[in-house]
């Protein structure tokens, strides 16, 4: 059996994010990195795990996020699953948790899926890349939020740290054998 991880990315970092627990994850299992626009094309029964990990842009998930977990809800639910949020909000310390971090207490508690795991991880700030008003926004945003301003740089808070403990405890899941 293998393992899946179903991306949502814009700019990369959540891509980023999804290679590294492919890696990690590869030392015990076979790993493939799918985007998760092409869920519909994935072959399901060759995977016990499955994570989706997705990133906040202006306070929400790609539509393609609810879609995937739509369609293939049983499926999800049948297998070891697990939800990674990555957002630029979970930089600061009390907001990087399923509990409190604002986009992913929200959608645990909307979802109809029940990850057996939840990781909230900080993405990048990459001001050069964005587009001109992207660039103001996120620059006013991060004024009011204590957060870099200088539109020269880039910035990743990401904790790789974090990712590889929740990688290597979602690998140890057991217990889900109703594959469908
Ligand atoms: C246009 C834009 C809007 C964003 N909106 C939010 C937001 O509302 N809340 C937040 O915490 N982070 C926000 N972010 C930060 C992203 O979640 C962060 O940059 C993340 O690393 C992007 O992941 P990706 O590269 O996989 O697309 C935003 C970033 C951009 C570029």
């Amino acid at each position: 059996m293998k393992m899946l991880i179903l991306f949502s990315s814009r700019d990369g970092q959540t891509k980023k994010i999804a290679d590294f627990i492919a890696t990690e994850a590869g030392q015990h299992e076979v790993c493939d990195v799918i985007n998760v626009a092409q869920a519909n094309q994935v072959t399901w029964q060759d995977y016990d795990r499955v994570l989706i990990a997705a990133s906040i842009r202006y306070g929400h998930y790609a539509p393609e996020v609810d879609r995937c977990i739509a369609d293939h809800l049983p499926l999800l639910q049948a297998r070891a699953s697990g939800f990674i949020s990555v957002n630029l909000t979970a930089r600061k310390a009390d907001k990087n948790t399923p509990e409190t971090n604002v986009y992913t207490r929200k959608f645990l508690e909307q979802s109809p899926w029940t990850p057996d795991r939840c990781l909230v991880v900080a993405g990048a700030l990459r001001y050069p890349r964005y587009r001109w008003f992207d660039k103001v926004m996120i620059r006013l945003i991060m004024k009011m939020t204590g957060g870099e301003t200088d539109t020269s740089k880039e910035y990743e808070y990401t904790d790789w740290q974090k990712v590889a403990e929740f990688a290597g405890e979602f690998v140890q899941i057991t217990g889900k054998s109703l594959y469908k």
